[in-house]
């Protein structure tokens, strides 16, 4: 198919050059970064004004100085001319980089017709500290464990460090290396170093740690300078999950006591001399106005004990005292965050400061989300103000906490007395929340009292979705808001109660959603290294990761576990990425195995196969409505998805025979299920009796278990679990469930992702419309008309004039798995699907609403460049708007139901040579297209 196009599109070679143009370089997935990769993968995105245009060779160079790259001396490598389109995922090849190498690099690419376009702009990375051996810094603490002392919270104060150093001459280039056990800030000569929150995020910390590299040249000066850091507990030491909730004997602590820091400071002079200085005992340490800091429970600041300009030069520490220096841990591993680090997102004013009893004051900020908030107050020394953080009110008006569980989220600050006023911002402490009621304050506040500080893992913008309907766009807003407050170092379950896990069933449900909102690809890199790590002993994948011991019966179970392989597949899906697949292989093979193993070689799980894990059958389709999917059915359909995601990654790294064999496990699986849990006719089934009263199951279980739900046939089609007989006839049963439902879905967190797909892809496409359009319970919608500006964690997490249910368990009104429907917004409203991995081949196939919208706009940011795909209906015509990025070819589907009208720019598209027009089916014109804008109309 390409040779073809690229036979259609040639033309005779011109004199004059290409318009084909690099942009967007990126190491790592990332703009100019520091890494450790032995080989980091570059990838760019190509420009130009021609359709159809490809590259079909690449050139990259790479020197270790601007003015060597400009005058093409490419000292570190000269890749010389590739043929090929690759345009990602292309692995550095020259000289070994030695630790802290800076790499200049640029790139060029010759067209369709075989021209060289203009080299790309320069981009660079830099090589971080590649080895233990590296590091100078020694691990230095101070520990205040004993301070700790609460009725419920156990939480000492954050020790600060300092060390003031003597820098000789004109500094040319300085970098700080910096990490802790727990959270820190740095700053040098008063001033904060760098932009990124809760570094240096949370791994397994008895397996690796990751640092930060920040260049801080301009933060120094020649002479004396003072570099000092504040260490928090964070999910080192402090408060995890809801250990304390369920009575854990271990509630924090999980990694380690003493929160630690490790940082070391690299100058460069103009002589070229080197300095290091490195955390040792001689830096000094003490206590002060940060009497506590817990992600989960929340910041006291006592203004009265700060230390003014503790971290600049002159400063007079002599009561501080010398650090403890704390050994190393051999097998820990030091690297380079791979990750996008947390970083401010947004600010939000207050839209109404209200006065309550008591002297209280509540804040509304308009908007939920996860971070904390900026406090302005001027008072008398000794005024105390209290900060509490709900995501919801009462009907009558007052804060709900009750769903934060055992997390304490307060924040508490006590004034100065400043004449001007004083400001103030936790460091170490986030929150979920929309509304902040304030005690404290001795005059009314204004607005400006209270600020929102909206924190994010900074993953790019990639996507947008809008229709001419509101009550869809607002959905789509609140999906975004959703995974952006969850998205947060991990994928977390929620940001505001005594949880804030990276639950993998969650995660493994939403991933593909995600790709289309950001650039999810680092963030990822980042997670799947913490899934790999918190992997079990029994090769199970685990129910969270980080999977600190919060809870001794948390083991695995399936719908969750599967996150293992579905997430590292939809990031090889999406981003072209194999290293991911090649990392993980031999962990990705012994799940596998072990999921074979439990089916005691029948390649079915029959009824009662997860006895033995808790809760009894594992999560089952969590939070579903109405009859329960047996967890066994569910667990035996996701085992023949995993073995055919295994299958297509062993052919994308190249092991043919791998591919073979899980190809015909998947086979197996596939009979062995339809003997199991479907009927003669095809109907799904199964041995309810088996289940006696349903006792111990998920939640709900005792409601009784039925094959035939709507769980059980989207995900079997989802997952090409049928013959195409059997798909449709799934198809006909799953519209009978929901017809007979009146028309209302009844899935939980695993049915719900592939129901509106399931549907669209067995001609039910007009149903999936009724189900995204539905404001009555359970629907999204529902959530909409009941005030949500979130994804919440039950459809009826609030109801307007009845209130709250749940709330002590669990009610969260920030939790992303039900806004798993984003696969469809983009996949089918809109119709964007990948089709080669990395996007180098897309389908382009809206479904087009027979009402309730009239038009649908996304665009998507892929790995390859822009996708967009729009249409609207007006009366009889059809416009379809559609943007292919270079070197990206689209087989796109017109929807029409008389082709001979279908128009590309007005023209016929017969006389159109970028356009290859295939057959007519089922309502579709099928065409061939290269990049290029285009606009379709077509009467119906
Ligand atoms: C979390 C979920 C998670 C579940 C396990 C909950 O408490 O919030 O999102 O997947 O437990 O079923």
């Amino acid at each position: 198919m390409i040779t073809l196009f690229i036979l259609l599109f040639y033309q005779p070679a011109r004199a004059v050059s290409t318009d084909l143009k690099p942009v967007h370089l990126r190491t790592e997935y990332k703009t100019n970064p520091v890494v450790d990769a032995a080989k980091p993968r570059l990838s760019w995105e190509l420009t130009s004004a021609t359709r159809g245009q490809l590259q079909t060779a690449y050139q990259i160079m790479v020197a270790s100085s601007p003015a060597l790259l400009a005058a093409n001396k490419a000292d570190f490598w000269n890749s010389a001319k590739q043929a090929g389109s690759a345009t990602h995922q292309i692995e550095y090849a020259g000289k070994p980089l030695p630790a802290r190498a800076v790499c200049f690099w640029k790139v060029r690419s010759w067209d369709k017709t075989g021209q060289p376009g203009a080299w790309s702009a320069p981009a660079r990375w830099e090589m971080g500290l590649l080895d233990k051996a590296d590091w100078k810094a020694e691990w230095i603490g101070n520990d205040l464990t004993a301070l700790g002392k609460g009725k419920t919270y156990h939480l000492p104060p954050a020790p600060f460090f300092r060390k003031e150093t003597n820098l000789k001459g004109p500094i040319k280039r300085a970098r700080l290396y910096v990490t802790s056990l727990g959270l820190y800030e740095f700053q040098i000569n008063g001033k904060r170093v760098g932009n990124d929150h809760f570094v240096p995020g949370w791994t397994d910390y008895n397996k690796r740690v990751y640092y930060q590299t920040y260049e801080v040249t301009s933060h120094l000066k020649a002479g004396k300078n003072a570099l000092g850091a504040i260490v928090a507990e964070g999910w080192y030491a402090g408060y995890l999950g809801y250990a304390l909730l369920i009575g854990n004997p271990v509630v924090k602590s999980f990694y380690g006591d003493v929160p630690l820091l490790k940082a070391q400071l690299e100058v460069e002079y103009g002589t070229g001399e080197r300095e290091t200085i490195a955390t040792d005992q001689t830096w000094k340490t003490t206590h002060g106005p940060i009497l506590e800091a817990d992600i989960l429970n929340g910041e006291t600041y006592n203004a009265n004990l700060e230390f003014e300009k503790w971290s600049e030069t002159g400063y007079v520490d002599t009561k501080w005292k010398n650090s403890t220096v704390y050994p190393d841990k051999p097998e820990r591993k030091l690297e380079v965050y791979p990750g996008n680090q947390i970083q401010v997102f947004q600010e939000l004013k207050p839209k109404t400061v209200t006065l309550k009893s008591g002297g209280r004051y509540l804040f509304d900020l308009g908007q939920n989300f996860a971070g904390v908030v900026r406090l302005h107050v001027k008072g008398h020394k000794g005024d105390t103000i209290r900060l509490k953080f709900g995501e919801m009110l009462f009907p009558n008006g007052e804060i709900m906490t009750e769903n934060l569980r055992k997390a304490r989220a307060t924040d508490t600050y006590i004034l100065k007395g400043a004449k001007d006023g004083e400001t103030w911002t936790p460091k170490f402490t986030y929150h979920g929340f929309q509304y902040v009621e304030a005690t404290g304050f001795k005059t009314a506040p204004g607005l400006d009292a209270i600020t929102g500080i909206v924190l994010s893992s900074a993953t790019p913008l990639a996507g947008s979705f809008e229709t001419d309907n509101p009550l869809i766009n607002k959905l789509y807003q609140n999906i975004v808001w959703t995974q952006r407050s969850n998205y947060f170092d991990i994928p977390t379950d929620c940001p505001q109660r005594d949880e804030r896990l990276a639950w993998t069933g969650d995660a493994q449900a939403y991933v593909k959603s995600a790709t289309f909102n950001n650039d999810i690809a680092a963030f990822f890199t980042k997670w799947l290294v913490d899934l790999n790590d918190a992997q079990r002993a029994d090769h199970a994948y685990p129910l969270y990761a980080p999977a600190p011991n919060v809870r001794k019966t948390d083991t695995y179970s399936p719908g969750w576990s599967e996150s293992g392989i579905v997430c590292p597949y939809i990031i090889y899906k999406t981003y072209g990425d194999t290293r991911v697949i090649r990392k993980f292989w031999p962990n990705m093979v012994a799940y596998l195995a072990f999921m074979q193993a439990k089916s005691k070689g029948e390649f079915v799980y029959k009824e009662r196969s997860f006895e033995d894990i808790s809760p009894k059958g594992g999560y089952g389709d969590w939070l579903s409505v109405g009859k329960k999917t047996p967890p066994d059915l569910l667990a035996s359909l996701y085992y023949g998805y995993t073995a055919s995601l295994m299958a297509e990654m062993a052919r994308a790294i190249d092991k043919p025979d791998e591919a073979v064999y899980y190809e015909g496990v998947f086979d197996q699986i596939k009979q062995a299920f339809l003997k199991q849990y479907t009927d003669e006719t095809g109907k799904f089934k199964t041995n309810q009796a088996a289940y006696g009263d349903g006792e111990g199951y998920v939640i709900e279980g005792k409601s009784g278990f039925d094959g035939h739900t709507q769980t059980a046939y989207a995900n079997a089609i989802y997952m090409h679990m049928l013959t195409p007989e059997h798909t449709q006839k799934a198809g006909n049963w799953l519209m009978d469930l929901i017809k007979e439902n009146d028309h209302k879905l009844a899935t939980g967190f695993l049915g719900l992702k592939p129901l509106l797909p399931a549907l669209s892809s067995t001609g039910n496409s007009q149903e999936a419309y009724r189900l995204l359009l539905s404001t009555e319970y359970p629907s999204w919608g529902f959530e909409v008309v009941n005030g949500a500006n979130t994804i919440w964690e039950r459809w009826n997490s609030y109801i307007k004039g009845k209130g709250f249910e749940n709330n002590s368990g669990m009610n969260s009104f920030n939790h992303y798995a039900f806004g798993s429907v984003n696969e469809w917004l983009f996949g089918n409203a809109a119709g964007i699907k990948v089709g080669e991995a990395g996007y180098k081949t897309v389908t382009i196939r809206p479904e087009i609403a027979s009402e309730g919208i009239n038009s649908v706009k996304a665009t998507y940011h892929s790995i390859n460049g822009m996708i967009e795909s729009g249409w609207k209906k007006s009366g009889s015509n059809l416009t379809v708007q559609i943007t292919i990025p270079v070197n990206t070819s689209a087989t796109v589907f017109i929807p029409t139901t008389q082709p001979a009208t279908v128009l590309e720019s007005a023209k016929s598209l017969k006389t159109n040579p970028a356009i290859l027009v295939n057959e007519f089916k089922d309502g579709y014109l099928q065409l061939e297209i290269g990049s290029g804008k285009y606009q379709f109309t077509s009467q119906n």
